[in-house]
């Protein structure tokens, strides 16, 4: 199976067979009970890798250093003010640089075009870290969130509130019909997913026994769900302006208490993070100024309540990441 991934990129998700993506969530299972466990693998040693970063990071930056570090690869961060990217070089050329000096790269910024231009011209894997329209490595990691709280993927159902047009949204539809798991995009019309990609997440999903529907009502939505999963607003390089029209579309999906009781005692919550759920941001006290909201998308409450899976997630990302890098450089 690693011979499948071997010298490819990870783009999306249509990119991997359901065996593929299977392999990758048992590969970053086992390199998770060997980092708990403190054995020592470095699968990877010598090599290295570029992380350029042209939106900000937390989770998905360090989950490629550490991982990197874990595999014992070197790593480069590239801040584009501080690199000619964009303003000086195309991604075209940067690309050419790139590919000749390091074995993998990561990218994480805004049109999937340019993502898939650096897969083309490095002539190294290519990892998507983010881009307006996919966020696949965060799927993996929910993807291997959910089998460890379930056991299972195949006929689980999750729900996703909030503005299902964007990267999180289009990337969990394409996994779960991957998977075999239901998905559902509960929002107000304008917000469902866009384009060719439902087509070819329906095509999938009759191979697998998945289902992809659409909902307004988030009552309706919630009933029967196993995961509730939402994500903010407003994503990165969006302007300012669109946060208005945003809040008057989006609060009736707000993921709340009820709306958890709904689901019900096992249903869980997910959320790829970050998250607007209190007052303890700088974004979260100015839209609280402005709009009186004490939170956003999810409620405190359920933010912080057992069902919660979202550090579970968060920790994932590395695991998973590790499991990328190491299955598409070949060390495993
Ligand atoms: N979930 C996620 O991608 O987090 P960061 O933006 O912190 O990388
Ligand atoms: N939709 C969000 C996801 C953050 C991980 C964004 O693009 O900002």
């Amino acid at each position: 199976m690693a011979s499948t991934l071997k010298g490819r990129s990870f783009l999306t998700l249509f990119d991997c067979t359901s065996a593929e993506i299977e392999h990758l969530l048992e590969l970053a299972a086992n390199l998770k009970q060997m980092k708990k466990t403190g054995v020592k693998h470095q699968y990877c040693k010598g090599k290295n890798i570029a992380l350029i970063f042209e939106k900000t990071s937390t989770r998905t930056r360090c989950a490629f250093e550490v991982a990197a570090a874990d595999l014992g690869m070197y790593s480069t961060y590239l801040d584009p003010k501080a690199s000619q990217i964009g303003k000086k070089e195309s991604i075209r050329d940067t690309a050419r640089v790139l590919g000749r000096m390091y074995d993998g790269i990561e990218y994480r910024g805004y049109e999937q075009e340019i993502v898939e231009e650096l897969a083309a011209y490095s002539g190294v894997p290519v990892w998507n870290g983010l881009t307006n329209e996919f966020h696949p490595t965060q799927v993996l990691a929910d993807l291997l969130t959910m089998q460890e709280h379930f056991g299972g993927l195949a006929g689980k159902h999750l729900v996703f509130f909030g503005d299902a047009r964007y990267n999180m949204a289009n990337s969990l539809m394409v996994g779960c019909a991957k998977m075999g798991i239901h998905f559902t995009a509960c929002a107000p019309e304008k917000y469902f997913p866009k384009g060719d990609l439902v087509e070819r997440s329906q095509n999938i999903a009759k191979r697998t026994g998945a289902t992809i529907t659409f909902e307004t009502d988030p009552m309706k939505a919630a009933q029967g769900a196993d995961v509730i999963y939402t994500d903010v607003w407003v994503s990165m390089g969006e302007a300012d302006e669109v946060w208005e029209e945003r809040i008057h579309d989006l609060l009736p999906y707000r993921v709340t208490k009820e709306i958890m009781d709904i689901a019900g005692p096992d249903a869980v919550f997910m959320h790829c993070l970050p998250a607007f759920h209190d007052l303890n941001t700088e974004i979260g006290r100015t839209i609280h100024e402005k709009y009186g909201l004490d939170c956003m998308e999810v409620e405190d409450r359920v933010f912080e309540s057992k069902a919660s899976l979202v550090f579970q997630e968060a920790e994932n990302r590395m695991h998973t990441i590790k499991a990328v890098m190491a299955a598409t450089l070949g060390g495993k």
